[in-house]
């Protein structure tokens, strides 16, 4: 019985040394150590041994037992300690190798000129409302004070859905009417969006734009102010520098109206082919809300007055980065997108 226990002891400790990985150690003490293994059946087969015999057995055995045990522990310590060695000198990043370039996200140019416009607006004290982009004859047209026979109800200026009332809104106007169906006054709103019209695109026209419409009314609104708010606004998205000026102009839902020209931003007024010689870029139509208006949504026209302004956001872009072909903004050209 000894002479087979050293046996055991003998080939186990040579397999032990001999195993070149985890697996193969751990077949080593299953033969060996595992509930069948060589040894574990001799630790059971004790009982049926002579009470001497039992004893120097058993403790021989348990001798070995534990020998055994320590040296797959330290076996397996040091196999995993090599294959993780072996692991990292394979997977070795080579820290030395250049990057590939990546290009870093951005908003659009027009997302990003909306942005600042509206920021101007907030920062005076503006709320910002939104409105349908499909709209009813009533709000694009009717309560705007624009009547039946007007030129821009013509098919050749409005999109209108087929065999339906409805239309795409030309004009952000129409959220005016909104605002003050919801509201009562004191407001002061802007509403930024995009707009529709029948057109054919140019460099400088695209039947599909944007614009951001403003709106304030309370009980004495002047043109003072109107004309107050304007300049600190063109000042501060062009830069103090720049020139202004009101022009007399006509809109339905406006009296007096007018619009808006700044000092031409490419040539800085001297007259060039952009601004056609007059050394001035038209911006936007503004004015005063008019009565009609105020009677559509049921606003006292003695007691309130307003102002409201639409300004051209693809205009507004065009003029401060000077870019000179309105469609460049829509060809997703990221050669052109990256520059902003
Ligand atoms: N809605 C007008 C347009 O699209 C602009 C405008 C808005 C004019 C508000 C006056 C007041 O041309």
């Amino acid at each position: 019985m000894l002479e087979t226990l050293i046996e055991i002891g003998r080939q186990a400790r040579h397999s032990i040394e001999e195993a070149g990985d985890i697996e193969t150690l751990e077949k080593v003490r299953v033969t060996v150590l595992g509930r069948k293994g060589h040894l574990t059946e001799i630790l059971r087969g004790l009982a049926g041994l002579p009470i001497e015999q039992r004893k120097s057995t058993g403790e021989q055995a348990n001798v070995l037992r534990e020998e055994l045990e320590r040296m797959i522990a330290d076996k397996t310590a040091t196999l995993k300690r090599k294959s993780i060695g072996e692991k990292l000198a394979a997977d070795r990043i080579d820290t030395t190798l250049p990057g590939f370039p990546f290009s870093r996200g951005r908003f659009h140019p027009l997302r990003q000129t909306l942005e600042e416009i509206s920021s101007i607006f907030v920062s005076l004290g503006f709320s910002v409302a939104e409105g349908p982009e499909l709209e009813t004859d009533w709000y694009n047209f009717e309560a705007l004070n624009i009547p039946p026979d007007h030129p821009a109800r013509d098919n050749q200026d409005t999109f209108y859905l087929a065999g339906d009332k409805r239309l795409l809104r030309t004009h952000t106007s129409p959220v005016q009417v909104h605002v003050m169906e919801k509201q009562n006054p004191p407001l002061k709103v802007i509403v930024p969006g995009r707009v529709f019209r029948n057109e054919a695109t140019d460099a400088t026209h695209s039947a599909i734009f944007h614009q951001v419409e403003g709106l304030a009314v309370d009980e004495r609104i002047t043109f003072s102010y109107l004309k107050g708010i304007l300049t600190l606004f063109v000042h501060r998205f062009f830069g103090a520098n720049v020139d202004l000026r009101f022009r007399p102009s006509h809109f339905q839902f406006t009296e007096p109206s007018a619009e808006v020209d700044i000092q031409c931003t490419i040539c800085k007024g001297a007259g060039c082919r952009i601004c056609k010689g007059t050394g001035w870029l038209e911006m936007l139509g503004c004015g005063m809300v008019h009565p009609n208006v105020f009677k559509a949504v049921n606003y006292d026209p003695e007691k309130y007055t307003g102002f409201a302004f639409g300004i051209g956001v693809e205009r507004f872009a065009m003029f401060k980065y000077g870019v000179d072909d309105i469609r460049l903004f829509y060809e997703n050209n990221l050669k052109f997108l990256e520059q902003f």
